[in-house]
């Protein structure tokens, strides 16, 4: 099914035709789904001190090890970006949408890459790709560091083996974590619909979870991104902002 349709609202209505009678739906989240939340994304330019450093250039061990200042200093100040941001309406439609799962007799499994815990604030169960910007372990050990980092811009040693500390996100080159990342294997592998939302779908292996689904099952996917993908796996395309278009479509889904 490639996507033929002409205007937002056949995008839209074809979705919500897909989604009502669909039993088991996995859910893809990137950094777009949090713009509407003032949050910017990864592609976007950075700005002020960080206007020469790409995202990619920063999230990595190789720039940690190379300079720990500079990464660290760079995670302090995205946490004090994010720190005061709320979800917005596309936070909030897909945790209500979780909540009437089972009422609707679906089987929802929310994906996600971001580490800013928006979709945990809204009330959603989130399988995390890509760990925790609110966490910090050592490089070393990789014991956990449990102390509060706001305003520490120095670094930190490790308290047990002196080991510097970094924050608990997955970086470009890095394993993703096992728990999360069977179960979006799983849900991808056996879900009738997969949704993409605010995804440039770039980086894997997350951006390779819906040529899974469509591999494996012939899945629906549908894609919400006011900047559309080039990728060939979309049947539907909702070219607009996710906080615009997700709280009416799950309105429709739940006056079912
Ligand atoms: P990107 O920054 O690569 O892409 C964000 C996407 O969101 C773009 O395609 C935008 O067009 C789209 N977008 C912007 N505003 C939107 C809105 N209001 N509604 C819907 N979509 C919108 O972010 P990710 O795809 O999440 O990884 O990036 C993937 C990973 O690469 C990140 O988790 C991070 C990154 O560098 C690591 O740090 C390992």
């Amino acid at each position: 099914m490639p996507n033929h349709y002409r205007s937002l609202s056949e995008s839209v209505n074809a979705a919500i035709t897909v989604l009502k009678s669909a039993k088991s739906v996995c859910i893809l989240t990137g950094a777009g789904i949090s713009a509407e939340s003032g949050i910017p994304t990864f592609r976007d330019k950075q700005t002020g001190l960080w206007e020469n450093y790409s995202a990619e250039q920063l999230a990595n061990i190789a720039a940690f090890k190379r300079d720990p200042n500079l990464v660290w200093q760079w995670y302090q100040m995205r946490r004090d970006m994010i720190r005061d941001k709320e979800p917005n309406p596309a936070h909030h439609a897909l945790a209500t949408w979780q909540d009437s799962a089972a009422a609707l007799n679906q089987s929802i499994t929310l994906v996600s890459q971001n580490v800013d815990n928006l979709h945990e604030q809204a009330g959603s169960t989130v399988q995390k790709l890509h760990g925790s910007i609110w966490h910090n372990h050592c490089i070393d050990c990789e014991t956990p560091y449990l102390e509060d980092t706001t305003g520490k811009d120095e670094l930190l040693n490790c308290p047990v083996c002196d080991g510097l500390i970094r924050p608990s996100v997955v970086w470009f080159g890095e394993s993703l974590p096992d728990t999360p990342w069977l179960a979006a294997d799983h849900a991808a592998r056996h879900c009738d619909v997969f949704m993409s939302i605010g995804t440039s779908s770039l980086v894997y292996p997350a951006a390779g979870l819906a040529t899974l689904a469509k591999q494996t099952s012939g899945t629906t996917v549908i894609e919400i991104n006011p900047n559309p993908t080039e990728s060939d796996m979309v049947d539907i395309q909702i070219c607009e902002k996710a906080g615009m278009v997700l709280p009416s479509i799950i309105n429709e889904l739940l006056a079912v």
